[in-house]
Formats: C-alpha cells, structure tokens, sequence
C-alpha cells in the first residue's frame, strides 16, 4: 500500500500508532485540531514525555516517514486507511463522552476520499459505539474497531510487541487494509464484530484494575495481619494461570485509562441491571487506597497541621510526566487540606496544582528535608538513593513507602521508621537471620 495512512489525534495513542507505523516502514500523516501542537510537532516536539520518544519523532521527520496536518482534507484525501485516536473522557455519571470520537467522524465526512476509506476507531470506547456510529461512516467508507493496549511511557514500544492484535469489523474483508499494515509484526490476530472488540478493549483493562486492587486487598490484609505483602503477592505470582503481573500493591491505579474504563463498564453493565459486583468493588478498593497511605502516616505523625511533608512522585505511574487522574495529586490535596505543607519532587512533572504553601522542588534530597517522607510514585531512581543521604534531614525519622520501591532494610538501617503498604512483617534481614539460626539447629 503505496498511500499514506493519516491519524487523527496526536495524544499518546496517535503518536504511539504514528511512530510504530512509521518503524514498520509506512508513511504516515498526522493531524491534530490543536494549530500549535501540530506546530511543535512538525518541529520535532513531542505533545508527552516518553523515553526515546523525541529521538524516534526526528529520526521520523527527518527520513520524511511523518508529516504533520492542521487541515484534515490535506491529511486525509490520499489516505485508504484513517485512524481515529482522539480522546474520550468520563462524564461525571460514568459515562464515556464520546464528542470528539463524533467531531472527528463528522469531519472526516467532508473529506474528498480519492479511493474508499477504511476508518479505524482506536479510542477507547463503550460496547455498541462503533455500530452506532457506522451509519455515519458507511455512504463514504467502512468503520471498523481496533482496540490499543498500549501504557504510557512505553507506548511505542508496545504498538510494535502486541501480545494480540484485536480488530473488529462487520466482515472480515472490511479488517484486511488495517491487519495488512500490521503483518510484519507476525503476532496473533483475533478478527471479531465491532462490539466484541469494544468489550475485549474495556474487560481487558478492567481486569488489570481488578488485578491492581486485588493485590490492594491482600497487601491490606497482610499489614493488618503482620504479614510481609511482597514474599505474598510473590508467591501468588508464581501460579502461572495468575502471573505476576498487575501485582503491585500501593496507592491505587490512577492514570486516564483504568478508572474511566472500569466506569464505563460499570455504567454499560448498569443498564443491563449488571456491575454492583466485581466492577464496582475495583473501583471502591482503589477509591479506599489513598485514605490507608494517609492513615498510615498519620499512624506515625499525629495530626498534619503544621507539618512539612516530604513527597517523592506526582506523575501517576513512573515514565510519563502525566498527572490526570494521579492518586498521588489527590493525596498531596487531602494533606494540604488537613493542614500539611508539601515539598514535592518528581523527576518528570515541572507543573502541578499544589495546595497553596506547598512547592514542588528540583532534587530528591530537597523535598526530604522535611517532617516525613512519603514516596508516591514508583520511580525506581528512588530506590538507588542511598537512604543515608537523607536520613538526617528528616525531622521525625518517618518514611512512608506508598508504592513498596524501597529497601526497607535499607532505610531502618539508616536510623528511619518504615512503613510500607502490607510491608509490616519481619525484614528481609530478619527473615534471613532467623531462617539462618533455624538451619543451625
Ligand atoms: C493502561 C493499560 O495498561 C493499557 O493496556 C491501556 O491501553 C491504557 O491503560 P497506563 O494507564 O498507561 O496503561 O498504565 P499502567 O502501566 O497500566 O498503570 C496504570 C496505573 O496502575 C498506574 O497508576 C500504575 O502505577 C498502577 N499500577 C500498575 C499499580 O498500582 N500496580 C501494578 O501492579 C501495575
């Protein structure tokens, strides 16, 4: 296929789409309805922080594999295949606001096609869009649904290593011009109806969010109980029909992706009299995760008024700079709220609304220099900062670990109170101490 393929929308989805078809090989046109963003683009500016991502988006212009659009008709006409990656948001019922999925498809109605479109849906949406909307698509071209399973900050590199390629279409014919561009990837390919793939896209992460609150509720128990929450969840890992991924215990999922897509499946199931069950309970475990970080610290502290606390993270998981939806910004407020002032660090996010008082500061150490130490986000450069570097700085000897990166052993050995989430049992060390004097025996 010689024309190239345009993208609508160059949020993570569209660039990650972009750049891994470029990688493949094809050209590809971008547009975006923001003049300046396509701006920045053509310029070699990334909209998001992504490793490797600036690198790739020069490589890309530079072979003049991307082209970037302010106007549609320029990016579309010559395109038989179109992809649609703009955002769609949660409304404060649940449910999914579908506006700029609509905008685009009316839009792309004007287009004069040179050849019939194949329009690729590659938002996030509820079961039963994709049909709704083909009317409008089918006097002019053939709406099909791919679903993305791609995480920030490793985005691009998981469009080009899909675990499966999932395409939903009214025939199967129809999928051929979108699964054609992806062939050399040589990964399974599950064809389906519009629907199915709409479901297997919103179940999928729903179940990874389930997975997350899962190991909440064990790391929970495991702190109430005295119990050690990694060697738990490790063990559990292990099974292999469980795995161990999503396992990670700490302040809740945050993000655009999990909660808004737990919601629309909830709000969906609601409609069919479904969802009080597993869907609602993710999301009230994951709700209930950020008061236990805070119960903990004040377990430790006493009352917030008046202190400084230290915040390591704000991004809502490691590699991106993005804060939407970051359960770690919804801590930082409650603590401001209860009377605390914040020095926050991340190595990512320069901007932040902060509870007023609170800053955000340029190194690790800095923020440290404070009452307490709460760690919020799991950078792993946390966990390389020897904790004897900021053991003196910190007034009341707490740190609380919200996302279970550091060594524990590490930061008691420093002189510091630990507190992780489930992390209450015996050290490591003592583990090891005890285990070593039960083999002597
Ligand atoms: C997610 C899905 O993984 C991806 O397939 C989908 O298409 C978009 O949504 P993303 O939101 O980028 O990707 O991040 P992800 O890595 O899945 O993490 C989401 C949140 O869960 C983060 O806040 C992360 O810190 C948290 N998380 C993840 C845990 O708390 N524990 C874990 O074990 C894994």
């Amino acid at each position: 296929m010689s024309r190239p393929i345009c993208i609508v929308g160059t949020g993570y989805v569209g660039m990650a789409s972009m750049l891994g078809l470029a990688d493949l090989g094809w050209k590809v046109h971008g547009y975006d309805i923001v003049p300046e963003r396509v701006d920045r683009l053509r310029r070699g500016i990334p909209p998001y922080r992504e490793p490797k991502l600036p690198e790739l988006l020069q490589h890309h212009i530079e072979h003049r594999n991307v082209h970037f659009f302010d106007s549609i008709e320029e990016a579309a006409s010559g395109s038989q295949v179109v992809i649609i990656a703009v955002g769609t948001p949660s409304r404060d019922d649940g449910s999914a606001d579908l506006s700029a999925v609509r905008a685009a498809v009316e839009m792309l109605a004007h287009v004069q096609f040179a050849t019939w479109p194949t329009i690729v849906l590659r938002s996030t949406v509820p079961p039963g869009t994709t049909d709704s909307l083909s009317a409008l698509v089918a006097p002019w071209g053939n709406l099909i649904y791919a679903p993305e399973f791609l995480r920030e900050g490793s985005a691009v590199h998981d469009f080009l290593n899909p675990d499966r390629i999932v395409v939903g279409s009214a025939t199967p014919a129809e999928a051929v011009p979108y699964v054609t561009l992806l062939e050399r990837l040589q990964k399974p390919v599950v064809f389906t109806s519009r629907s199915n793939a709409e479901l297997i896209k919103c179940c999928s992460n729903a179940y990874l969010a389930l997975k997350i609150s899962f190991a909440n509720e064990v790391a929970n128990l495991c702190g109430a109980f005295g119990a050690t929450s990694d060697d738990v969840l490790r063990g559990i890992g292990y099974d292999q029909r469980i795995g161990p991924h999503f396992l990670r215990p700490g302040i809740g999922f945050g993000g655009p992706c999990f909660e808004k897509d737990v919601k629309s499946v909830e709000f969906v199931s609601a409609q069919y009299g479904l969802g009080e069950g597993l869907f609602s309970a993710t999301l009230r475990v994951n709700e209930g995760q950020p008061g236990r970080v805070i119960r903990i610290l004040e377990e430790e502290i006493g009352s917030f008024a008046g202190t400084t606390i230290g915040v390591w993270g704000l991004a809502f998981k490691a590699n991106t700079d993005d804060i939407r939806d970051s359960l770690a910004l919804r801590i930082v407020d409650e603590l401001g709220r209860r009377g605390a002032k914040m020095l926050v660090y991340d190595p990512a996010v320069h901007v932040a609304p902060l509870p007023v008082g609170s800053r955000l500061v340029t190194s690790a150490l800095e923020a440290a220099r404070a009452d307490a130490l709460l760690v919020l986000t799991e950078w792993p450069q946390f966990a390389r900062i020897d904790p004897t570097a900021y053991a003196s700085g910190i007034a009341r000897r707490v740190v609380v670990d919200g996302r279970n990166v550091l060594d524990a052993d590490r930061v008691v050995a420093a002189g510091l109170i630990y507190r992780g989430i489930g992390r209450s049992g015996p050290s490591a060390t003592e583990r090891r101490t005890s285990l070593a004097s039960a083999l002597t025996v």
